[in-house]
C-alpha cells in the first residue's frame, strides 16, 4: 500500500448521502449559503470511498437504515439530516450509526450552513492528524509522538499532541511538562458533541505552537470515543498538525483515533520477537486505518534489517531510527525528544512533518 499522496483536507467537499430531490435541493441550497460545494452520493455504496476522507458527511433520512446495514465505519462529524416529523424517529439510527447529530429542518438550517462554512477554505477543517503506537511496550511509540509534536511546532505549525494511552504515564512527562497548568483528560472526558476549539485550545497546558492533552495522576480513566471524536473534530478545525499516541490495547477512542488520522505509525524495535508481537497490534489496528506504515527503531542485535520488518508485517517502511543513547539521557532530564532538531528523531520527524504538511521542517538552529 504506498503511502497516500497528501490531498489536504480541507480541499475535500463535504459528502452528502441521499437520494430524496426535495432533502438533496435543500442541502445544495445551504451549502452554497456557507460557500463550498458537496459531494453527493445516492445511496452508501456511492459513498464508501469518500466516507473517511470527507471533512463532514451528512446522511439523509432516506439512506441511514441503509448506511447502518452496509456498516460503513463510524466516523467523527457525522450528521443525519432529515425534516421536522421524519426524522425524529432516526434518533436510534442515528446512535447506532454514530451520528454526533440529527439536523431536523428546517429549524436546523443556520446551523447546517455553519457546518458547511467550516468546510471552506478558510477556518475549515485543516490539521493533517498523525497516530502513532507501539508494535510491542516500550517501542518508542511516546517518544516518537512526543518528537513529531515538538518538531511540528518547531515548523510553526499549531499543533496538539494527544495523550491517548490512559497506561502511558502521562505526555506530559515525556516533554518535561508535568508542571505547567492546564487541562488533562479527566476534565475533558464529560465532553460530547462539538468541543469550541479555541476555548480547547486555552483550556490546555501549552508552549509556543504546542498544546498538549495529557493525564493528570489521578485514578485511571478510560476516554470516552464521542471525547475522542469532539476533541479530534475541535483540532482539526483550530489547529495546523495532530497527534494522538495510542494506546496498544485498542480502546474505543482509540479506534476512533485511528479512523480520524491520516496517517498511522507503528513503531517496532528491530527484533524478531518485537516484529511477532506487532504483528498482532497491526492485525488489530490495519481494519481501522486508511494509511498504516511502520517506523523501525534499532539496535538490531539480530541485524533484523528494517525492511525485513516492514515485510514481516506486510507494510510499507516509513522510516528507521538508529539507536541514540543521547536522547534517553536528555529524556531523564526532562529535554523533550527532538527539541534540538538534531539527531536520527529529530531528522526521521522533520522528514515525516515535511511529507504530511509540506511544511518544511527546520533541524537545528
Ligand atoms: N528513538 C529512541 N532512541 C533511544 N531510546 C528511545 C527512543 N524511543 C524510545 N526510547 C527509549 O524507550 C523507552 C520507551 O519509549 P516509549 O516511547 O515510552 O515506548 P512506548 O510508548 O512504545 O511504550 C523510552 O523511555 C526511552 O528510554
Ligand atoms: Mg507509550
Amino acid at each position: 500500500m504506498p503511502p497516500r499522496t497528501s490531498v489536504p483536507p480541507h480541499r475535500r467537499p463535504p459528502l452528502v448521502v441521499t437520494s430524496d430531490g426535495d432533502l438533496l435541493d435543500d442541502l445544495l441550497r445551504l451549502a452554497a449559503a456557507g460557500g463550498v460545494e458537496v459531494e453527493v452520493a445516492a445511496d452508501p455504496a456511492a459513498a464508501r470511498t469518500r466516507w473517511r476522507p470527507a471533512p463532514l458527511v451528512l446522511v439523509g433520512n432516506d439512506q441511514a437504515q441503509h448506511c447502518l446495514r452496509a456498516r460503513l465505519p463510524r466516523r467523527s462529524r457525522l450528521v443525519l439530516v432529515g425534516r421536522a416529523g421524519e426524522v425524529e424517529s432516526g434518533w436510534q439510527v442515528a446512535d447506532l450509526l454514530g451520528a454526533e447529530h440529527v439536523a431536523v429542518l428546517p429549524a436546523a438550517e443556520p446551523w447546517l450552513v455553519d457546518r458547511f462554512a467550516e468546510c471552506g477554505v478558510e477556518g475549515g477543517a485543516t490539521a493533517r492528524v498523525v497516530a502513532v503506537l507501539g508494535g510491542r511496550g516500550g517501542a518508542g511509540a511516546s517518544i516518537l509522538a512526543g518528537g513529531l509534536a515538538v518538531t511540528a511546532a518547531r515548523a510553526r505549525l499549531r499543533t496538539l499532541l494527544l495523550d491517548a494511552d490512559p497506561l502511558g504515564g502521562g505526555l506530559d512527562l515525556v516533554l518535561g511538562w508535568e508542571q505547567l497548568e492546564g487541562l488533562r483528560w479527566p476534565a475533558l472526558t464529560g465532553a460530547d458533541g462539538r468541543v469550541d476549539a479555541p476555548a480547547l485550545v486555552r483550556a490546555l497546558p501549552s508552549r509556543g505552537d504546542l498544546v498538549v492533552l495529557s493525564w493528570d495522576r489521578g485514578d485511571l480513566v478510560a476516554v470516552p470515543a464521542e471525547a475522542m471524536a469532539a476533541t479530534l473534530g475541535a483540532a482539526r478545525r483550530g489547529r495546523d498538525f495532530v497527534v494522538v499516541d495510542l494506546p496498544r490495547q485498542l480502546d474505543d477512542a482509540a479506534v476512533t483515533a485511528l479512523q480520524t488520522a491520516d496517517r498511522v505509525f507503528v513503531v517496532v524495535p528491530a527484533e524478531l520477537r518485537a516484529t511477532a508481537a506487532a504483528a498482532r497490534v497491526v492485525a488489530a489496528a490495519a481494519p481501522h486505518c486508511d494509511d498504516l506504515s511502520v517506523i523501525v527503531r534499532g539496535p538490531a542485535p539480530g541485524r533484523l534489517r528494517a525492511t525485513e520488518v516492514a515485510r514481516a508485517l506486510g507494510l510499507p517502511l516509513a522510516g528507521a531510527l538508529r539507536p541514540e543513547p543521547g536522547l534517553r539521557r536528555g529524556l531523564e532530564r526532562g529535554e523533550a525528544p527532538a527539541a534540538s532538531g538534531r539527531g536520527p528523531l529529530a531528522e526521521l520527524c522533520q522528514r515525516l512533518v515535511t511529507d504530511l504538511t509540506g511544511q518544511p521542517a527546520a533541524g537545528a538552529a
